[in-house]
C-alpha cells in the first residue's frame, strides 16, 4: 500500500465490486460488437426486452406532478407521517400482526440494513446470514467493524436449512448476548428462494428457543426488497402475520424499498419497520434509528415520499400501480421460466428459483466459467459458489440458448 492518511480503521478499504465490474465488461463489448450480440445478465434492475429502464407509468405522473415545494423542503428526519404510514400498510397489506409497529424513513434499504446493524450489534459482533448473500452486507458490516458470518441456506432437498440456521444462529447468542441476523426474503438475492410460510414458522419457532434466555436478544432483519415481484401480493406476505406475540427479546425489522417495487432506484426511498410485542421496544426503535438518520444522512429525499403517500391514499393510483407492476412481473417471470425449462432438459443444476430479479447457476469455477461465457458476449456476476443470472435485465429473446451455452462452459472448464 503507497502513503495513507487514512484513520486505522479505515486504511486498504476499498469496495471493488463484482457487478460493476462485469457490467463494464458487458457495455464494452457492445461497443465492438453491437447491442444485438451482448447478453448482459449483470444489471441489478429490471430492463425492458429492448434494454431500457422503465418507470412505472404511474409513479412517473405522480412525480412529475410533485408540487414543487415538495421535492425541495426538508422532509421530517423520521420521514414523512404520511409515507410511514403508507410504507408500514403497503409492506403488511392484509397481513399486519397485533404488535407495536413504527417506522423510520431510510435511505433505500441500504439505509434500512445500515442502521440495523449499527443499532442492533455490538462493535466487533458478528451478523448472521445466508451463504448465498447480496456482497453489499459484508461491506456495511465490516465498515461498521462489525464481522459477517454465514450458515448453508439449502439442505440437501434444496429446502430452507433449518438445522444449520439453528446450529448457527445459537452458536453465536452462546459467544455475544445480541445477534443481527438478515434473512432476505421473498425472492432473495441471488437466488431467487423464498421462504415457505412453514419454514417461517420454524425459523421464529427457532428464536423463540434461543432466547429463552432474557438476556440474549435476537434481531430478525428481513429484508423485503424485491417482495413486489415475488408473487400475489397476499400471499407473499401471509408469513408477517406470525410475528404476532413474540416475546420482548426477539425484534422484527423489515427493510423496505421504494427501488424496485416503485422503480425509483436512484431517489434512495426506503424504510425500517420494526415489530414488537413490546411498547418501549418500539419506542426505543424510533428514537434510536431517528438519532442515526441525523448522524448519518440527516433527511432523505422528500419528493419520493411523497409520491408514495399520494399513490397510497388514492386507491385508484394504487390499483394502475399495482397493475403495471404486474406485467413487469410477468416479463421476468417469462424470462426466468424459458431459462429454468432449458436447464431442465439440459440437465443444468441451478439453486431453486421461486421469483425474483436473478437466479443462480452453483459452480465452483464461476470466475473461469463466466470468462468462457464472455468469449461468447454472455456476461453474469461470478459469485464464490455460482454465477449469477439477472433475468431482471436480459430480453426473452436473449434467454433462449443461454442454458446451453452454461452447460459448455461448466464443462469446458471441469
Ligand atoms: C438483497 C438486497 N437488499 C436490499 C437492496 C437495497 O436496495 P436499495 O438500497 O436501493 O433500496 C438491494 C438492491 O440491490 C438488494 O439486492
Amino acid at each position: 500500500m503507497g502513503y495513507s492518511i487514512a484513520a486505522s480503521h479505515a486504511k486498504g478499504k476499498c469496495a471493488t465490486d463484482k457487478i460493476f465490474g462485469a457490467n463494464g465488461a458487458a457495455v464494452k463489448a457492445v461497443t465492438e460488437v453491437g447491442k444485438e450480440r451482448v447478453v448482459n445478465a449483470t444489471v441489478g434492475a429490471i430492463l425492458d426486452d429492448n434494454e431500457q429502464l422503465p418507470c412505472l407509468a404511474t409513479v412517473e405522473k405522480v412525480y412529475r406532478e410533485l408540487a414543487m415545494k415538495d421535492v425541495i423542503a426538508y422532509a421530517p428526519i423520521s420521514g414523512l407521517p404520511t409515507y410511514l404510514k403508507a410504507s408500514i400498510d403497503l409492506n403488511f397489506a392484509d397481513n399486519k400482526p397485533a404488535a407495536y409497529i413504527d417506522a423510520i424513513a431510510t435511505a433505500g434499504g441500504s439505509g434500512a440494513v445500515h442502521h440495523t446493524i449499527w443499532n442492533y450489534s455490538e462493535l466487533g459482533d458478528t451478523v448472521l446470514t445466508s451463504d448465498w448473500f447480496w456482497g453489499p452486507y459484508r461491506v456495511l458490516c465490516n465498515d461498521m467493524l462489525r464481522k459477517l458470518d454465514t450458515y448453508t441456506l439449502f439442505d440437501e432437498q434444496m429446502h430452507f436449512n433449518l438445522n444449520a440456521f439453528e446450529q448457527k444462529v445459537a452458536s453465536l447468542l452462546a459467544k455475544q448476548d445480541s445477534l443481527v441476523v438478515i434473512i432476505n426474503t421473498p425472492a432473495h438475492n441471488p437466488t431467487g428462494y423464498s421462504l415457505t410460510d412453514s419454514e417461517w414458522s420454524a425459523v421464529l419457532d427457532v428464536a423463540k428457543r434461543v432466547t429463552l434466555n432474557p438476556a440474549k436478544r435476537l434481531i430478525l432483519l428481513i429484508d423485503v426488497a424485491y417482495i413486489d415481484y415475488s408473487g400475489e401480493k397476499n400471499a407473499t406476505r401471509s408469513f408477517m402475520k406470525l410475528f404476532e406475540q413474540l416475546p420482548a427479546n426477539i425484534l422484527a425489522i423489515f427493510a423496505a424499498s421504494m427501488s424496485k417495487g416503485f422503480t425509483m432506484y436512484g431517489q434512495r426511498v426506503g424504510a425500517m419497520i420494526g415489530v414488537s410485542a413490546d411498547k418501549d421496544v418500539i419506542k426505543e426503535f424510533v428514537d434510536i434509528n431517528q438519532y442515526t438518520s441525523r448522524a448519518t444522512w440527516s433527511n432523505i429525499n422528500r419528493g419520493v415520499q411523497q409520491v408514495l403517500a399520494t399513490i397510497y391514499e388514492d386507491k385508484q393510483l394504487l390499483a394502475k400501480v399495482e397493475a403495471e407492476r404486474t406485467v413487469l412481473y410477468h416479463m421476468i417471470r417469462e424470462r426466468a421460466e424459458i431459462f429454468m425449462a432449458e436447464a431442465r432438459q439440459a440437465n443444468l443444476t441451478m439453486l431453486p428459483y421461486i421469483a425474483g430479479f436473478f437466479l443462480t447457476v452453483p459452480t465452483k469455477n464461476s470466475e473461469a466459467v463466466c470468462a468462457l461465457l464472455a468469449k461468447e458476449y454472455i456476461f453474469a456476476v461470478p459469485l464464490a459458489n455460482g454465477i449469477r443470472i439477472a433475468v431482471c435485465a436480459v430480453p426473452k429473446t436473449k434467454m433462449i440458448g443461454m442454458a446451453a451455452k452454461f452447460v459448455q462452459a461448466i464443462k469446458a472448464v471441469e
